[in-house]
């Protein structure tokens, strides 16, 4: 299927590219494109090396993620982590972010419950995302999730028929289609968590071509 980028930028970030993704998040820090940085303890930004060959992309920090200014730290960062590995995957050399860059949640007494970024929240952070695709240039980005996925391919590549799949968008390397890992976290049934794990490790396991050397 080929599909076409939809919310980032036009790609002409020369400037950022010789400075690098310290500026971009840089500048990132000060973004008010919508109001999820105003309740947020901080920006959680991408991180990784600039030249990983393979890029996850999840869908906005957690409570755990916020407070520690990291993605993917938290239990669906945990299981990230070791799915990863039982893939073949190596996470020190892949380029991990978020589609989302700010943690949105409802307070409710001392906790703080995820609560899903909408369509606008997510386009407008399209841009930071897009601009880190522009300066990796990453051989695969894996969408993690429908949120991921939303922001990179908008609103008409659905994640039920197209998960396991790579596409490859217009301007854009390639996108492994996949599940958000919190998925496989709310499956109360063992042997549905189990086929469902197995299935995403199975997914991962595509972009181990991509990894290079
Ligand atoms: N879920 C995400 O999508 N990203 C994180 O960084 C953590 C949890």
């Amino acid at each position: 299927m080929n599909v076409a980028p939809k919310f980032g930028p036009a790609f002409t970030l020369e400037s950022a590219d010789a400075a690098g993704l310290d500026q971009l998040r840089h500048q990132a820090e000060g973004c008010t494109r919508c109001e999820l940085y105003k309740n947020a303890t901080q920006l959680v930004f991408g991180e990784g090396s600039q030249r990983a060959a393979i890029m996850l992309v999840g869908e906005q920090p957690g409570d755990k993620e916020d407070i520690a200014g990291r993605p993917f730290v938290g239990p669906a960062g945990r299981l990230l982590d070791t799915c990863l590995e039982e893939a073949g995957l190596d996470r020190s050399r892949c380029y991990v972010t978020n589609a989302v860059k700010h943690f949105k949640f409802e307070p409710r007494g001392k906790r703080r419950l995820h609560s899903k970024p909408n369509a606008g929240e997510i386009q407008r952070c399209a841009w930071w995302l897009g601009a880190e695709i522009k300066l990796v240039r990453p051989n695969l980005v894996v969408a993690l999730g429908a949120t991921a996925l939303y922001s990179l391919l908008g609103s008409k590549v659905k994640l039920t028929p197209e998960r396991g799949h790579i596409l490859t968008p217009g301007n854009h390397p390639p996108v492994l289609v996949t599940i958000h890992p919190s998925f496989l976290l709310r499956i109360r049934d063992e042997e549905d968590v189990a086929r469902q794990r197995a299935n995403f490790i199975a997914d991962l396991h595509r972009a181990v071509q991509y990894q290079g050397n």
